[in-house]
């Protein structure tokens, strides 16, 4: 069920005990409305994914009160702190590289090596943020193909029954989503244009934006930064080979394992938004544990199922 609350001190109350639970909460900000979860939390962060139907798992923005809480999450370089002291709080999107021991879960960061961080300029926005204490990830609160909506009534049409909460803080103010400057090799780079002009950033920097390397924004997944184990997967296994680790799912390869076999199960149970959430984790932890050869189980197509294929079909493509 999906309450309807006004972004008063007693909704945004509750907005933080449901984000601290795992849960969904959709909140104005002064670009689009977002659907926000704990950032920390892969299973929140997978209920995301699966509320949007995304067939494939997206980057998300995490939502951070300040600037310190963003230099622990990435390595911002000098002039990405010059850019953020310069518009922050505002429409800006930084991506660098994560920091080490950050908090940002990897099905966040769709497995890759930098995170995209801004501090949104809304008084509803920083109290959840705040209160909550940790970074919020949050895209736009529509279903995936959708137009990103600027009402709590245009989130509610989307994604009702689908979210534990909207908070209705009224109409946004941008109704255009931040400007995307990634941090991560060579020049800084124009993600995505958005609400901050260009000229702007460009001006601030003292420098020309550079496009963005190849293929990134618009298929993140298919990028050669993009993670990627050194296992080799072999999908829709329904026996193990001899020295094959296995990545079950639903527990179908785990009993045909020999003893001593490298056996991850992304969800015993097959409960979907539970492997979304272990998917990133475990194919790291399966390079840190050796693994040359790895048998991928059946997942099944429907909700997450897609995405999680999306990704793992990626991930056994032939690669150079
Ligand atoms: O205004 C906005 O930015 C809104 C509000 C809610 O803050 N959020 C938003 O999020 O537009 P979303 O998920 O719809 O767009 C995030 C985009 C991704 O599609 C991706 O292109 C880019 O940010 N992105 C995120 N992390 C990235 C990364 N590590 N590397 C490259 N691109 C990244
Ligand atoms: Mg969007």
């Amino acid at each position: 069920m999906t309450v309807l609350a006004r972004a008063d001190a007693e909704g945004i109350a509750r907005a933080v005990e449901i984000l601290r639970e795992g849960g969904l909460v959709a909140f104005p900000t002064e670009t689009v409305y977002g659907l926000g979860a704990d950032a920390t939390s892969g299973w929140a962060v997978a209920r995301i994914y699966d509320a949007k139907g995304r067939p494939s798992f997206n980057p998300l923005i995490a939502h951070v009160a300040d600037l310190a809480a963003a230099q622990r999450e990435a390595l911002l370089p000098e002039a990405a702190v010059r850019l953020a002291e310069a518009f922050w709080p505002g429409p800006l999107t930084i991506v660098a590289p994560a920091a080490p021991g950050g908090s940002v879960s990897e099905l966040a960061r769709a497995g890759l090596p930098s995170v995209a961080l801004r501090i949104p300029d809304h008084p509803v926005a920083l109290a959840l943020i705040a209160a909550l204490g940790r970074p919020v990830a949050a895209p736009s609160a529509n279903r995936s193909g959708h137009v990103s909506p600027v009402t709590a009534a245009h989130v509610a049409e989307d994604l009702s029954g689908r979210v534990d909460m909207i908070l209705d803080g009224g109409r946004t103010a941008a109704g255009l989503e931040s400007t995307i400057v990634s941090f991560c090799e060579g020049a800084p780079a124009l993600l995505r244009p958005g609400a901050i002009a260009r000229e702007k950033i460009e001006k601030a920097l003292g420098l020309k934006l550079a496009a963005p390397p190849r293929a990134e924004v618009l298929a993140p997944g298919m990028t050669a930064s993009h993670y990627a184990p050194n296992a080799r997967l072999r999908l829709e296994a329904h026996e193990l080979e001899e020295g094959e680790a296995a990545l079950d799912f639903g527990g179908r390869l785990t009993p045909l394992a020999s003893d001593g076999a490298v056996t991850l199960d992304l969800s015993p149970s097959g409960d979907l938004v539970e492997a979304a959430a272990n998917l990133f984790t475990f194919l790291r932890e399966l390079d840190a544990r050796g693994a040359l050869r790895v048998a991928v189980a059946h997942i099944p197509e429907r909700g997450l199922g897609e995405a999680i294929n999306d990704r793992l079909r990626r991930a056994a493509a032939p690669r150079l």
